[in-house]
């Protein structure tokens, strides 16, 4: 009886991703496992795009209720990805990338020499490159917590180097080269009784993990629209709790970041964080994938599918000789690091793409050099099967060489 259900289930979900996958015409092209980096455009993004980039050569940028038009437009759009990652739209600033969210954070707290922030040697530059500003600039000590894989204590970890002159930890909810998912409300709860910030590199989290920012404790999450959301390049999104906003000052200013009727007072909300002008086709865009998401895909499938394909994956390599896993099997979802014993990661990746097959490399120490791929809802089990398949083979003709 169990076994009929189960494959019942499996036959729905197998039809429901064919479905989609049509929407996602990149992954017909290959079989596309690197959402880490970008994720494949869902139609409708790009025909909201399309749309509203011809609406503004033919009717013209700037007429009558175009510029209100896009302060609603932005408003509307990060009022539904707060709905998605457990938010209030007010606490989210629109960005054009993770970076650029981190930065907005990390320049707007009013650092004193020799104060110290802690993160992970597992970090991405999107993180460390901030950070090793601060100490350049402002001459703040920044701590690194090695954490391994990320699998094991990732906030005692960081606690160990909480100190008197600790103003923040700073770090990844999914570790970019080895995929390990970092229990975010321990880390949230550890930085509120150290009396400290918590700012998260949300890149690879947003979209790819079930994400409940209140929930979490966490201070600050910067977000990418281009990765596991499924948005254009150049869009992205800044968590600050409300409670913390007093506590990072805008770095810079400009229309609607600050109240005009009064001198340089922040404008109410995460809105002040706004850096630069939007495109409006392409926040246009990023609305129509999330929407497509919530409403036609469904979160919580979406994130137990990446999950099982993470595992999946994961069992496969790490059944084969001369494959070392990167990823621990009990804290990751859909990244899966590895390396092929006698092949450079770039190779692996180079050979894998000659065969149809889309995924990655991390070089980047002092974290390990590793292939990566990304199992995206979209993937099927047997371009999952395939891909292990291939990398067997790989392995078995390296080590033969
Ligand atoms: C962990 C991590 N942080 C930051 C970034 C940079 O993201 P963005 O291009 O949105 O700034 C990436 C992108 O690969 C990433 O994986």
């Amino acid at each position: 009886m169990a076994t009929t259900l189960e494959s019942a289930a499996t036959t729905v979900d197998a039809a429901k991703v064919a479905a989609l996958r049509a929407q996602l015409p990149a992954t017909a092209r290959t079989a596309y496992f690197n959402a880490g980096t970008n994720g494949p455009l869902p139609r409708v993004a790009q025909d909201a795009l399309v749309a509203a980039a011809s609406k503004e050569l033919e009717v013209g940028r700037i007429v009558p209720g175009v510029y209100e038009g896009g302060w609603e437009r932005n408003a509307r759009v990060k009022g539904v990805l707060a709905g998605m990652v457990g938010a209030d739209a007010d606490e989210l600033a629109l960005t054009h990338s993770t970076n650029e969210g981190l930065n907005a954070v990390l320049m707007g707290i009013d650092w004193q020499r020799g104060d110290e922030v802690v993160t992970t040697q597992l970090e991405h530059p999107g993180l460390f490159a901030p950070l090793m500003l601060l100490a350049h600039r402002f001459g703040v000590i920044v701590r690194m917590a090695d954490i391994g894989d990320g699998g094991g204590d990732v906030p005692g970890a960081l606690e160990a180097h909480v100190g008197p002159r600790t103003r923040a930890v700073a770090l990844s909810h999914v570790m970019w080269s080895t995929g390990a998912v970092v229990p975010l409300a321990e880390v949230g709860a550890m930085a509120r009784r150290r009396g400290v910030l918590s700012v998260v590199d949300g890149a690879q989290g947003t979209g790819q993990v079930a994400l409940d920012l209140h929930a979490s404790g966490i201070d600050a999450y910067a977000m990418p629209g281009q990765k596991w959301l499924c948005g254009p390049e150049a869009t992205g999104a800044l968590f600050l709790r409300r409670d913390r906003l007093a506590d990072v000052k805008p770095t810079y200013l400009r229309y609607a970041t600050y109240d005009v009727s009064g001198f340089l007072t922040p404008w109410a909300g995460a809105q002040r964080y706004e850096i630069g002008e939007f495109y409006g086709p392409a926040v246009l865009a990023l609305e129509a994938s999330l929407l497509w998401q919530r409403d036609e895909v469904g979160l919580d499938w979406a994130y137990a599918r990446v999950a099982a394909l993470g595992q999946r994956c994961r069992a496969g390599l790490a059944a084969l000789g001369g494959v070392t896993v990167a990823s621990p099997a009990d804290r990751m979802a859909g990244l899966v690091c590895f390396q092929v014993a006698g092949m450079a990661p770039p190779d692996v990746t180079a050979r894998l793409y000659e065969q149809g097959m889309t995924i990655r490399y991390v070089v980047y120490p002092p974290g390990p050099s590793v292939a990566r791929v990304s199992c995206g809802w979209w993937n099927t089990e047997d371009e999952i099967d395939a891909l292990v398949a291939a990398i067997g083979e790989l392995a078995h003709a390296a080590s033969t060489a």
